[in-house]
């Protein structure tokens, strides 16, 4: 019970396979107790009540857009648990990969919605939870990312710079955040992982199978993510805030694998010189 007695807020929650699902049924076997929340939409389209009867929760719509709807879920939630411990950013939404737009002619105003929806509701979210003084000393906040902030994954798109932007809120905003209130910030970087927002991308396939061979522990999978969100919302990570911290089964410091020297050499992809 690493999360007995403490109070938070998970956004994100869609469908079972949802990454926030997932922790919000580990932080509930924990010991949490929360508010859990969702665009408008998904909410309609979701099966996010299911999840509320089971952790006994209570649902507040929120579209991260909008500043009214955060005053609003945090002024609810505030005024139901006192200030916070933990949050849960666990949002993503591109229009031009999920209209297929090819990078190179990028529609722009789909791109502002994207990096508002994934990227600046980062911002947005902690500035509010800031000037309403919602979280709790040695508090833990935490977003999801993806690896291809770094590095060129051609069909993650926009959503890339996205990740970029999303993982540079958490260092910037995690020093004020650290240095005003002891409150620590970072992100997680996942695994391809099959949800609604991860296969999405095109030839998520491909994407999957190549990081699952690529990794010498496998992908990890949305429940072993959740347990380490769990961990980061726990009194056990105190110290560790600003991070983009990979949880990859080792994908992102492996060169190449065995795996796939072996496929590419059984495709006929290497020149044997003898
Ligand atoms: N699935 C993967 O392969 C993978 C890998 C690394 C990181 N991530 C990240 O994990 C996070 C969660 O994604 P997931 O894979 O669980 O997929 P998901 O589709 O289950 O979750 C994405 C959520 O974003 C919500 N959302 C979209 N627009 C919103 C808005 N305007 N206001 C509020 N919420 C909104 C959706 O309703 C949905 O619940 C995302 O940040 C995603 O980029 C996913």
């Amino acid at each position: 019970m690493i999360l007995k007695g403490k109070k938070g807020i998970i956004f994100g929650a869609l469908d079972n396979k949802s990454i926030a699902w997932k922790v919000a049924e580990f932080a509930h076997a924990e010991g949490a107790e929360f508010i859990l929340t969702n665009a408008p939409i998904a909410l309609r389209m979701g099966a996010i009540n299911e999840l509320a009867e089971k952790t006994n929760s209570e649902v507040i719509p929120c579209d991260v857009t909008l500043e009214e709807d955060l005053n609003n879920l945090i002024e609810k939630a505030t005024a139901k648990f006192g200030q916070l411990d933990f949050v849960l950013h666990s949002i993503g939404m591109s229009l031009n990969v999920r209209k297929k737009i090819p990078y190179t002619e990028i529609n722009y105003d789909f791109m502002h919605k994207t990096f508002d929806i994934s990227a600046i509701s980062f911002h947005r979210l902690m500035q509010t939870l800031m000037k309403k003084d919602a979280m709790k000393e040695w508090g833990s906040i935490v977003a999801l990312t993806y690896i291809a902030s770094q590095r060129v994954f051609p069909d993650y798109s926009e959503m890339a710079e996205s990740k970029a932007l999303l993982e540079s809120f958490a260092r910037s905003f995690g020093y004020h955040y650290g240095k005003s209130k002891k409150v620590r910030v970072n992100t997680i970087s996942q695994s391809p992982t099959m949800t609604t927002a991860g296969s999405g991308v095109g030839g998520f396939d491909a994407f999957y199978t190549y990081a699952d061979k690529m990794s010498p522990l496998g992908n990890a999978s949305a429940e072993d993510c959740a347990k380490y969100v769990v961990s980061l919302f726990s009194d056990y990570t105190r110290y560790v805030t600003m991070q983009n911290l990979f949880h990859d089964g080792g994908f992102s410091f492996t060169g190449i694998s065995g795996d796939i020297m072996e496929l590419v050499g059984r495709a006929g992809g290497t020149e044997s010189s003898n």
